[in-house]
C-alpha cells in the first residue's frame, strides 16, 4: 500500500512567516495514526478492482485522502485550546509550545491548506468532492459546539451523546471512506456502504477515545488521561454510570461535576465511581455493536484484499491502545 506518512513528509512547511507555518509542521510531523487518509485509501483500493493496485486512481484519491488529514489535524489544534489540552501524541499541545493565538492562526492556515489539496482532485469529481468534504467540516464544527455545549448540562441523554460524537468524530471517517470511493468510481450503493462502514467505526472509534481518556496508558496513549472528567464531558461512561447509579452514587458523581480546582481527586472519584459500576465493560459492549453494523456494511461491497484490511481496522480499533 502506498506509504502516507511520506505522502504527509513530502509536503513542505518550510515557508515564512515560520510562525504561521513552522506550527503546521510540528503537528503534521508528530505522527499520529493516520487512520484517516488510511481509510481513504483502502476504501479506493476495495472498490478499484479486487485491491489491485492501479496508480493513476490512487494518484487521483492522494490528495483528498492528504485533505482528509490535514483537516483533521486543524481540528486537533483548535480542539486542544477549546479542551485545554497539554499533552498530544506524546508532545506539547501547539497552544502550549507556542501559545493560543498560533493554535488559532496555523489552523485556520490548515483549513485553508485542506482546500488547497482538494483543488487537486481530478477536476471533474472536484465538485461532488467539495460538497461531500464541507457536509462533513460543518458536521464537526455542529458536533464541537455540542461538546463543548454539554460540559455545561446536567440533562444530556445516550442518544443526545451519539448525535454528538457521530458529528464530531463519526462523519469525517464515513466521509473519508465515501469521497475515495467516489473518486475511484463506486456506484452509489457502494458509496453508502463505505459511508455506514466509515460511520460506524468513528462511534465506535470515539467510544474507545472516551475509556482510553479514563483508562488508557499515557505513554501509548500521548494524551493526559481524566482531561474528560476534570471538563465534565459528557462522555459514554459518565452518562452509563448516571444511567446505572443508585441515588446515593448519583449524588456523588453530581457533586463532583461541580467540583472546581481539585482535578486529582475528582479523576480517582469519579473512576472508583465507574469501576464499581463496572461502567467500562457496558461502553466496550456497546463498541462491539457498532464494530458489528461496521463490518457488515463489507457484505455490500467487492470481496478482495483491501476489504480484508477493513475487516482487521475495524476490529484492531476496538482493542486500540493508542
Ligand atoms: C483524535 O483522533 C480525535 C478523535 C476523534 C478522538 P485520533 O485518535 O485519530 O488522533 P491521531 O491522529 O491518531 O493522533
Ligand atoms: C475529538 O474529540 C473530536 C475532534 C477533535 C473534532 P476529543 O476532544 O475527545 O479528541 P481528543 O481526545 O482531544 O483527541
Ligand atoms: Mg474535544
Ligand atoms: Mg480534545
Ligand atoms: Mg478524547
Amino acid at each position: 500500500m502506498l506509504d502516507i506518512n511520506k505522502a504527509i513528509e513530502s509536503l513542505n512547511w518550510d515557508k515564512e512567516p515560520k510562525g504561521l507555518y513552522e506550527p503546521i509542521g510540528y503537528a503534521l510531523a508528530s505522527g499520529g495514526k493516520r487512520l484517516r487518509p488510511t481509510l481513504a485509501i483502502t476504501a479506493a483500493e476495495v472498490i478499484i478492482n479486487g485491491g489491485l493496485i492501479n496508480g493513476t486512481v490512487i494518484d487521483d484519491v492522494l490528495p483528498a485522502a492528504l485533505a482528509l488529514e490535514v483537516f483533521h489535524n486543524f481540528t486537533l489544534l483548535h480542539d486542544d485550546v477549546m479542551d485545554k489540552a497539554r499533552v498530544r501524541r506524546g508532545r506539547p499541545t501547539v497552544h502550549v509550545q507556542w501559545n493560543e493565538n498560533t493554535a488559532i492562526l496555523s489552523g485556520d492556515q490548515m483549513l485553508i491548506e485542506a482546500y488547497k489539496l482538494l483543488a487537486q482532485v481530478p477536476s471533474n469529481k472536484v465538485q461532488r468532492t467539495l460538497e461531500m468534504f464541507n457536509e462533513m467540516a460543518t458536521g464537526v464544527c455542529e458536533g464541537q459546539q455540542y461538546d463543548v455545549d454539554f460540559e455545561q448540562a446536567n440533562n444530556v441523554s445516550i442518544d443526545d451523546y451519539m448525535m454528538m460524537i457521530e458529528k464530531k468524530t463519526s462523519v469525517l471517517l464515513a466521509y473519508a471512506m465515501q469521497i475515495a470511493g467516489y473518486i475511484a468510481g463506486a456506484t452509489p450503493a457502494q458509496q453508502e456502504a463505505l459511508y455506514r462502514y466509515g460511520l460506524h467505526i468513528g462511534l465506535a472509534f470515539q467510544i474507545q477515545d472516551d475509556i482510553l481518556d479514563v483508562y488508557g496508558d499515557p505513554k501509548t496513549f500521548g494524551k493526559a488521561i481524566g482531561g474528560d472528567i476534570c471538563a465534565n464531558k459528557k462522555t459514554l461512561l459518565l452518562l452509563t454510570a448516571m444511567e446505572s447509579a443508585d441515588g446515593e452514587t448519583k449524588a456523588e458523581l453530581l457533586q463532583w461535576l461541580m467540583a472546581v480546582g481539585q482535578d486529582e481527586q475528582k479523576i480517582a472519584a469519579v473512576t472508583a465511581i465507574y469501576n464499581r459500576l463496572g461502567v467500562r465493560e457496558k461502553c466496550e459492549a456497546v463498541m462491539e455493536e457498532h464494530t458489528a453494523m461496521a463490518l457488515e456494511q463489507l457484505d455490500r461491497l467487492p470481496r478482495n484484499e483491501a476489504a480484508e484490511r477493513l475487516r482487521e481496522l475495524a476490529e484492531r480499533l476496538a482493542t486500540r491502545k493508542s
